[in-house]
């Protein structure tokens, strides 16, 4: 079994038609760490002193967050900032994250042919996530491909919540098992609900 954790940051959680469903889905799978950081740190006064225990507590740290200006919601760039330290996560004796892996769940309101070189976003996704996959390997850990909801207002309609919530939880499921291949992972760009690498339960 792997340790996981999942920190959630969506500021509008209430209006959410996908990451809502997705965290409720995240908090009832047993035997992993589920974060909403809005709920837990609504004035943004993280305590890096807990946080930074639980990320030495864990394998996996996975970030679940609608994908905002080609980015994080803000509360996650505070995280980084406030608790990948110097001396915890990077530099000298920065070894604590070391051989862990970060992996991303983002939803994004563009469509995938959008997310393209000549769509009208111009860069694929993997290149506005380039921050977060630095930083990972920055902290000496791995970065596998991000689960990734294109077209994500349009799902409602479309059909694809379910099956992207019922792929999420595999994904989670799969993780905490060690039923995920994370080497075939890190071959990928993107991952969605029909490609996940997922070992069969022996
Ligand atoms: C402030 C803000 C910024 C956004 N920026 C982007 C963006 O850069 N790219 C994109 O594809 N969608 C963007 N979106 C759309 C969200 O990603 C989309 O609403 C979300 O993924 C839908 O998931 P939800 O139903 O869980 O909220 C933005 C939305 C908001 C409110």
């Amino acid at each position: 079994m792997s340790k996981l954790i999942v920190y959630y940051a969506h500021p509008g959680h209430k209006y959410s038609h996908v990451n809502q469903v997705m965290a409720d889905a995240a908090g009832i799978v047993d035997n992993i760490t589920f974060v909403d950081l809005y709920r837990d740190y609504p004035r943004f006064d993280i305590d890096v002193n807990v946080e930074q225990k639980r990320l030495w507590e864990h394998d996996v740290v996975l970030l679940q967050f609608p994908v905002f200006w080609y980015s994080t919601p803000s509360i996650l760039k505070e995280w980084q900032d406030l608790v990948l330290e110097h001396g915890f996560a990077y530099g000298a004796g920065g070894d604590r994250l070391e051989g862990k892996k970060l992996m991303l769940a983002v939803t994004a309101a563009g469509p995938e042919e959008a997310y393209t070189h000549k769509g009208y976003q111009h860069y694929p996704i993997r290149v506005f996530l380039t921050p977060l996959e630095q930083t990972a390997r920055l902290c000496r850990m791995r970065f596998p491909a991000p689960y990734v909801l294109y077209s994500a207002l349009q799902a409602p309609v479309t059909g694809t919540v379910q099956p992207h919530v019922d792929g999420y939880r595999r994904l989670l499921e799969a993780i905490r098992d060690d039923r995920y291949d994370f080497d075939a992972a890190e071959k990928l760009d993107v991952v969605g609900y029909e490609n996940l690498p997922i070992r069969a339960k022996d």
